[in-house]
């Protein structure tokens, strides 16, 4: 999946079915990530609402040679694919279900995670896309850190490079709650009168686009100048040709 070589594209993906506060903290997100250079970025949202992902079946065609790393199941997941294999960033913005991701954006990552090798017929594509992960609960402690840290140990699986939080605000990626509130716009109406923990969960989700987004132009610029030295190794082919001038 190419680009066009110049823009870099940042894609924000909500994993919650509804429109409610973690599509509000990935606009927070995508917001500072076009702040860092609006002609270079280009950022997109994705959203889980009213999508149909199925399960992984386990049947491994995407394995035979015939398939070659499509999945044999057709619903919402090709298209998903294909704006994740395009993207140099991707920002996960998620709800916290029973201490980790929805079951609908593990059915995304499983499947993904299963097909994209075999889909470039590498044993392990450099992906290097620069991941950021946002979670936000009811709860205090209801299990942010546990779903940023799924979200980011997958990144490095698929390798790619994981984002930290920043300092004190959070301490992975960027992690909230919503005040033991059920409504979708619990954060941003505590947000805008100015409550601590909303206010912090917005700067951290702010920061974190922000950190993504620079360290993808940085990555970006890094394989451009050692191109020929990476080009020795297939496992840089994708990223390679994404990130090529046209
Ligand atoms: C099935 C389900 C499981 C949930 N599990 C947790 C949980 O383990 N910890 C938590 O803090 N909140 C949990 N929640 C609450 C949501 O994380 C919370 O309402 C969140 O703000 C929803 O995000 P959204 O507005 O983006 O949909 C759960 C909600 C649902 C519907």
């Amino acid at each position: 999946m190419s680009g066009n070589g110049n823009e870099l594209r940042v894609l924000g993906i909500s994993g919650s079915p509804r429109v409610g506060n973690s599509s509000y903290l990935l606009n927070v997100a995508l917001e500072a990530a076009a702040e860092v250079n609006r002609e270079l970025v280009r950022v997109e949202s994705y959203s889980f609402r009213g999508k149909n992902f199925g399960p992984c079946l386990g049947c491994f065609k995407c394995s035979q040679e015939k398939h070659m790393g499509e999945c044999a199941i057709k619903d919402d997941f090709q298209h998903l694919r294909d704006l994740w294999l395009g993207a140099d960033a991707v920002i996960y913005s998620t709800p916290v279900y029973h201490v980790s991701i929805p079951g609908q954006l593990k059915c995304f990552i499983d499947r993904l995670g299963n097909t994209i090798n075999k889909y470039y017929r590498l044993t392990s594509p450099r992906f290097m896309k620069v991941v950021g992960a946002i979670a936000q609960g009811m709860h205090l402690f209801g299990g942010q850190e546990l779903t940023i840290n799924f979200l980011l140990q997958h990144a490095v699986l698929k390798n790619c490079i994981p984002v930290s939080g920043d300092g004190w605000q959070s301490y992975l990626g960027a992690a909230g709650w919503t005040g033991a509130k059920r409504e979708g716009n619990s954060i941003k109406r505590q947000f805008e009168s100015t409550e601590t923990d909303a206010e912090v969960v917005v700067q951290a989700a702010e920061s974190l686009g922000r950190r993504v987004t620079e360290l993808a132009l940085i990555l970006r610029q890094g394989l451009r100048h050692l191109e020929d030295a990476c080009a020795l190794d297939d496992a840089y082919g994708p990223i390679l040709e994404r990130v090529r001038v046209s």
